[in-house]
């Protein structure tokens, strides 16, 4: 039985890896990662790592690896489909029959079509004479041309068949726009435009999928902002406004606002891993989507009583998630929008105080590193201390640290001096190169476990790591993987193992599927999934994926055109000629 890729996401965003695994492995949080020791093979020092932001697991040991579903398959001895049933069944789900999955992803992807015709038009209308006093209100809201390009900012006109029409025009039926609540339906069934005289939100996924609208009045009309409702493509519970820029900016932490207008000035004010629910208050799902990006969250909401209810019941989802919570209070009853905006040119560094002063004090830290052991094991409590130390080691301050030492000699019970000798210690070494050395010998592990899945890997070296490094792109950032379908050919992949992974992901891309390994595991072989959790787990962050996609791209074009020998045995004298001339202005 085939069970619908839309029941595979959904279980998928209700499943946390970390959660599942730690059900039957002790995990502890090294870095943005989980290890543990290997349930797969015997070992005495932890190799087995989860990546919670990218859900897989991997052994540096064993070479096993995968997804949630790999994972259930192999510990409990569970053919795919048995695995999912208990998974569903762990996440409160019951798998649906044989369904009218297609019907559905084809709906979907017309939405998605039409949405973005309709946000180039509303973009379009704020530059155009009608749009001049919406375009007037967002500078008066100070936000510069290059933000409001950035965020695809828009206007909707005030008659109310401008869009309709537009869209009709590009062929879109009448229904397809009421389905995609661009449009309201009239009594006698004719569509007209849902937004009339406002500043458009688009509000967009994590492939870059525009999924919705919010759209703001600019005079005292209710509702203030009127947002799309649910349709087949938008399920506001489950996406936060501006994610896909923000999780390139987490690292580690995110801040999330109430409003869209927050989220702007934050991220123009050099703030991008703000982000904010859409127009709810936070629900489950986006908690476990939020723990996939960060540890730590700052709530930034209102000062004002209901800001103040939110945050309590915004606390109360993300402690019991394991996320790091800081609350950030914005002085005098503004929002982070009219605070950054009151202080002109001082209002980021105000800002970024007001987040300094948040919770980054050692009492704050050493408080959240307590959360993560039980002290009353002796064991855990002697890494805690020696933990604490390292923090306490860090201050500048003699008698500062002379107070923490005390303090937490008396909390836990251990004499002072062995912990001054700890801290003295850290002082001296250098953490760093410790880290290094434990680095390269994972490295080392990793090569020699790899090459027995990708044989070919071996001759075509150059080739084969840009090829990985693609398909780690792609399966951890949706918004670059889908202009990479458009201009890479399978062909241009050299090794055939990767070659496949791009297909499979390729395809789940042009059904409009999701491709993380979760999705296309189905569809792969076991020795498949390893290889392809192998390759996510070997791929280091970058900074800008585009840009290193890119890098990769020119590799494999280069690679492409070098010829074979036995092409060069077989080429005719005019295409030898032209790799010559390829090579002479390549040295130049
Ligand atoms: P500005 O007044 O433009 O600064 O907006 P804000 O972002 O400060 O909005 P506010 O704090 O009033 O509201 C926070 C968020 O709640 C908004 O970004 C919307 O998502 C949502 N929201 C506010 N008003 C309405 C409304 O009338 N209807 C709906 N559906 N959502 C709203
Ligand atoms: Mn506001």
């Amino acid at each position: 039985m085939s069970i619908p890729q839309d029941f595979i996401q959904e279980l998928k965003s209700r499943t946390d890896i970390a959660d599942i695994i730690s059900g039957y492995v002790t995990l502890k949080k090294t870095g943005r990662n989980l290890m543990g020791l290997c349930p797969f093979h015997g070992e005495k020092t932890p190799s087995f790592s989860v990546s919670p932001e990218n859900g897989f697991f991997h052994c540096f040991g064993c070479g096993e690896g995968g997804d949630v579903i790999t994972f259930i398959r192999k510990i409990e001895n569970l053919d795919y489909v048995e695995a999912i049933r208990l998974l569903a069944q762990k996440a409160g789900m019951s798998v649906p029959e044989d369904g009218q999955d297609k019907g559905l992803a084809d709906l979907k992807k017309r939405i998605y079509e039409a949405n973005r015709e309709a946000a180039r038009f509303y973009y379009k209308q704020l530059y155009s004479p009608e749009g001049k006093e919406a375009l007037d209100y967002l500078r008066k809201r100070q936000l510069s041309d290059k933000t409001i390009t950035h965020f695809g900012l828009g206007y909707s006109p005030k008659s109310r068949f401008e869009l309709v029409n537009h869209l009709k025009k590009l062929g879109f039926s009448g229904t397809e726009l009421i389905q995609a609540n661009l449009a309201n339906e009239t009594r006698n069934g004719n569509p007209i435009d849902r937004f009339t005289d406002r500043v458009m939100f688009p509000i967009i996924d994590l492939k870059g999928n525009v999924i919705a609208f919010g759209g703001r009045t600019m005079t005292d009309m209710k509702p203030k902002y009127l947002n799309t409702s649910e349709t087949p493509a938008f399920n506001k519970s489950r996406n936060l406004f501006a994610l896909r820029f923000a999780k390139q900016k987490a690292n580690g932490q995110l801040i999330l606002v109430e409003g869209y207008m927050d989220v702007i000035a934050l991220h123009q004010a050099g703030f991008e891993n703000a982000v904010a629910t859409l127009g709810t208050a936070l629900t489950q799902e986006q908690t476990a989507i939020i723990k996939r990006y960060c540890d730590e969250v700052v709530i930034c909401y209102d000062s004002d009583e209901a800001g103040q209810k939110a945050t309590q019941r915004a606390i109360s989802m993300l402690r019991p998630a394991g996320l790091n919570i800081k609350v950030l209070k914005v002085p005098n009853g503004k929002d982070p929008d009219e605070f950054i905006k009151s202080h002109g040119d001082q209002g980021p560094a105000r800002f970024r105080l007001l987040l300094e002063k948040s919770g980054n004090d050692v009492d704050y830290r050493l408080a959240k590193l307590l959360t993560q052991y039980d002290t009353e094991n002796t064991e855990q409590r002697i890494e805690y201390v020696t933990e604490a130390a390292k923090i306490i080691a860090a201050l500048e301050n003699s008698i500062e640290r002379d107070v923490y030492i005390s303090r937490l000699a008396g909390e836990q019970g251990i004499s002072k001096e062995a912990i001054t000798q700890q801290v003295r210690k850290y002082q001296r070494s250098n953490i760093k190169s410790a880290n290094n050395r434990q680095f390269r010998e994972i490295k080392d592990n990793i090569s020699a476990s790899k090459d027995r899945i990708n044989t070919e890997k071996r001759y075509k070296l150059r080739a084969a790591t840009a090829e990985e490094g693609i398909i780690a792109i792609i399966m951890t950032n949706p918004d670059v993987a889908v202009d990479l379908f458009k201009e890479l050919p399978p062909d241009l992949f050299v090794t055939s193992f990767n070659r496949r992974l791009y297909e499979v992901l390729k395809s789940h891309a042009e059904r409009g599927y999701d491709f993380t390994l979760t999705d296309i595991s189905g569809e792969l072989t076991e020795d498949e999934i390893k290889g392809a959790a192998n390759i996510l787990a070997s791929f280091h962050r970058v900074n800008d994926a585009r840009d290193a996609a890119r890098d990769y791209v020119k590799i494999l074009r280069e690679e492409a055109e070098k010829l074979t020998p036995e092409q060069i045995a077989q080429a005719s004298p005019e295409e030898l000629m032209k790799q010559l001339e390829r090579m002479k202005k390549k040295k130049q």
